[in-house]
């Protein structure tokens, strides 16, 4: 790529909007592509002198156009880039996320959850904790004998970027831990973040150097940790309150508000609005008083963090997918911004749905500048809500409208509201496609024979012709919870669909052996280099191995999220299993399907979705491709590798009485074990307390071997 000198540009002054708007894009792609030669090649073909020249054209452009700062733009992607050049650490306590919730009847309906979960009566105290919830980024740190040897971020939950010689020059995170009480493996977890002060001292510098803005502290912060260079970390003065932990060998307090003390005491900073409360009314008054606090704060903080405080409580409760069910983050109401709906654009989804999308005047929402908002469908547009009910007065939304935009936390951003007075006068009703804007195919609403409504989701009837689906649909295939193939993200998806190197999934298997007979081989394409190639192609091998519920993830079949695919893993075993089952259940009445619905989690749109799924011709092709390219390994939890009950069939029955019996099938489903909920051949197990009848007959006229609840605590231990 031919690199220009800025210097023999016009001033920016002087282009026009036309002009500067291509020059602003050439110079995008120019840096991205400057920025691959350094982070990724190793190899840079330009001084820093000069690279820094494209940058503050680029910024001098931004600063002239400020439409065109949107959140593509190069400056609001700063510190992701350098991702590649870190280390991976995979973290032994995987690091999870939090439900969320915005009313206050979530968080009677999440204290509920938990007594109900617990069989708590109501006259029993249950403590919770409340603190602010940090806008950072989380960091786990790892003590052994009290010396901090590692410092990782949270990555995909499993394993993050080892940013440990960053992480050595900020003041607040001790080095050695001297505490008589640290255990001798520690892992303490908490967030980094940034003062606004210290923000706005970094921007200042930024600017000064023309160097591009943070778009906010939390990017700030992103940016100042996943530096290469430990210096430029240490000249930003980052910051760290502790809130969880990883592994730990001992645990030196039995409840959250004791150990966030304990690490207090070993010299973290810890946040001083953490509080205890004993009812929902506390939790909501303290969430009250720290939302009254937020604008002193000094920091950015984007709601409260509610905990069960007894830590032996927490262990009951344990995990749903990737957040515990002993947490929940209370979020701040959403922002708000005004601005110009200037266009309305079609996406086409994975399963053909029709997106709108509005395209805005730029606007910044809560310091984050938003030109794109969804606009839901095609009802939403014209005021209709789901339920049928008019919503904004019946107000429709029309291109030229002045909208209300929000923006929630990391939500994509919507179109809440029109500003009717402003409504130019000769503004038209919009017209919702009826055609597929990628493939021409009718567009159509189904309508649910179960219950006769029409669906609000218009949708593409091209199906496999459709290339937006087909893209989608492979974004999907290598997507972070999926594949998950370094270096093959979105952008080279689309790169490689429109040259048509990758339209299935199975090509992404075949690419290297195309390659080495490719006369234009992508090792001399423009933006790739020989490492970026051997890079992908080592990622693309180390994926023909992968775990069965991320294989049954990533085929998209409509409906089958993270849980149900870990679900239909963990009851088939294999995918064979799977497949089979699946295509002899197209008969709704056979045994099949009574099996695939009697899956704790998987109902009847979920089961309708795979039969229809594996009954498709073409994705019966796909998956004898993909299966002759790629093996999917039945996954067992750490647990339930050593777990006495992996594999077994088990049936609760009977009142239990040390343990509900939502928590007793979570416990055995942690463990490996599948419930069913009736007693059959297939039954390994049947745990039966008092009052048990008919089930326990059948268990004893079939064999089944049969224990009472301290017989399964025995069996099983009381993890
Ligand atoms: S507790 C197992 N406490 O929120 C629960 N998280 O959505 C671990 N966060 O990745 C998290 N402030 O980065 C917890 N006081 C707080 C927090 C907090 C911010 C972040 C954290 C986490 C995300 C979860």
């Amino acid at each position: 790529m031919p690199v220009s000198t800025p210097s023999a540009r016009p001033h920016v002054e002087q282009l026009g909007f036309d002009e500067a708007r291509r020059e602003h894009e050439a110079l995008g792609r120019e840096i991205a592509e400057h920025d691959r030669r350094y982070y990724e090649d190793d190899a840079p073909t330009i001084s820093d002198a000069e690279y820094d020249a494209l940058r503050r054209r680029y910024e001098e452009i931004e600063a002239q156009f400020p439409e065109l700062r949107t959140p593509e733009s190069l400056s609001e992607k700063v510190g992701a880039r350098a991702s590649d050049k870190f280390a991976k650490i995979r973290h032994r306590v995987p690091m999870l996320s939090l439900a969320n919730a915005f009313s206050d009847e979530a968080i009677e309906e999440f204290v509920a959850r938990i007594r109900r979960f617990l069989q708590l009566p109501s006259d029993k105290p249950l403590v919770l904790t409340a603190e602010p919830k940090i806008d950072g980024l989380s960091l786990s740190l790892r003590y052994e004998r009290g010396s901090l040897v590692t410092a990782a971020t949270r990555g995909d939950g499993t394993e993050g970027e080892d940013v440990t010689a960053n992480v050595r020059t900020i003041g607040e995170i001790p080095q050695r831990l001297r505490a008589a009480d640290v255990p001798e493996i520690c892992e303490v977890r908490g967030e980094v973040y940034l003062s606004h002060d210290a923000f706005a001292a970094i921007n200042e510098r930024q600017s000064e150097a023309g160097k591009p803005l943070f778009a906010n502290p939390r990017n700030a912060a992103a940016g100042s940790l996943r530096q290469l260079d430990p210096r430029i970390t240490a000249s930003r003065p980052l910051k760290f309150f502790a809130y969880s932990w990883g592994e730990m060998s001992s645990l030196p307090r039995r409840t959250q508000f004791e150990m966030i003390a304990c690490f207090a005491a070993w010299g973290f900073k810890t946040n001083p609005l953490t509080r205890r409360c004993s009812t929902v009314e506390e939790l909501l008054a303290h969430y009250r008083f720290i939302e009254a606090e937020r604008a002193q704060l000094g920091y950015d903080i984007d709601g409260v963090v509610y905990k069960v405080d007894d830590l032996s409580l927490q262990e009951r409760l344990g995990f749903v997918s990737r957040s515990p069910r002993w947490a929940l983050a209370h979020k701040f109401p959403a922002q708000n911004a005004t601005t110009v709906l200037e266009g309305i654009e079609i996406n086409v989804g994975r399963t053909g749905s029709l997106n709108p999308l509005a395209r805005l005047k730029p606007v910044t929402v809560g310091g984050v500048v938003v030109s794109n908002a969804t606009l839901h469908n095609e009802d939403y547009i014209r005021g209709i809500g789901s339920d049928g009910q008019p919503i904004r007065n019946g107000v429709d939304i029309r291109i030229g409208d002045t909208v209300i935009v929000q923006r929630a936390g990391d939500v994509i951003p919507k179109v809440l509201d029109v500003v009717l007075e402003r409504r130019p006068p000769d503004s038209k009703p919009y017209e919702f496609p009826t055609q597929c804007p990628a493939c021409g195919s009718h567009a159509v609403r189904e309508v649910n024979p179960r219950t006769g409504k029409e669906d609000s989701v218009r949708r593409c009837t091209g199906g496999l012709i459709c290339p937006a689906q087909a893209r989608e649909r492979l974004k999907h295939f290598v997507s972070r919870y999926a594949f998950d193939i370094e270096g093959l993200g979105e952008q080279r998806i689309e790169e490689f669909y429109s040259e048509g190197l990758v339209t299935r999934p199975q090509d992404i298997f075949t690419l290297q052996s195309r390659n080495s007979r490719a006369l234009q081989r992508l090792e001399k394409r423009e933006g790739w280099g020989e490492t970026s190639v051997k890079n992908l192609f080592a990622a693309i091998e180390a994926r023909r191995r992968l775990p069965l519920s991320r294989f049954i993830y990533a085929l998209g079949i409509p409906h089958v999220g993270e849980t149900s695919a870990k679900l239909l893993a963990r009851h088939f075993g294999s995918f064979d299993a799977l497949r089979q089952t699946a295509c002899a259940a197209s008969d709704r009445d056979s045994e099949a399907f009574a099996e695939l619905t009697s899956i704790g989690g998987i109902g009847r749109v979920v089961g309708d979705a795979i039969v229809e799924f594996f009954k498709e011709t073409h994705n019966e092709e796909m998956l004898d491709a993909l299966l002759s390219e790629v093996t999917p390994e039945p996954e067992e939890s750490q647990a339930a590798k050593n777990s006495p009950v992996a594999g077994k069939t088990v049936v609760f029955t009977g009142s239990l009485e040390q343990m509900t019996r939502e928590e007793a099938k979570a416990m055995a489903e942690r463990l490996g074990a599948k419930v069913a909920g009736s007693v059959s051949k297939k039954t390994d197990l049947i745990v039966a307390g008092p009052g048990a009848g008919s089930k326990l007959d059948k268990a004893r006229e079939l064999g089944i071997k049969i224990l009472d609840e301290d017989g399964w605590f025995e069996l099983v231990g009381r993890s």
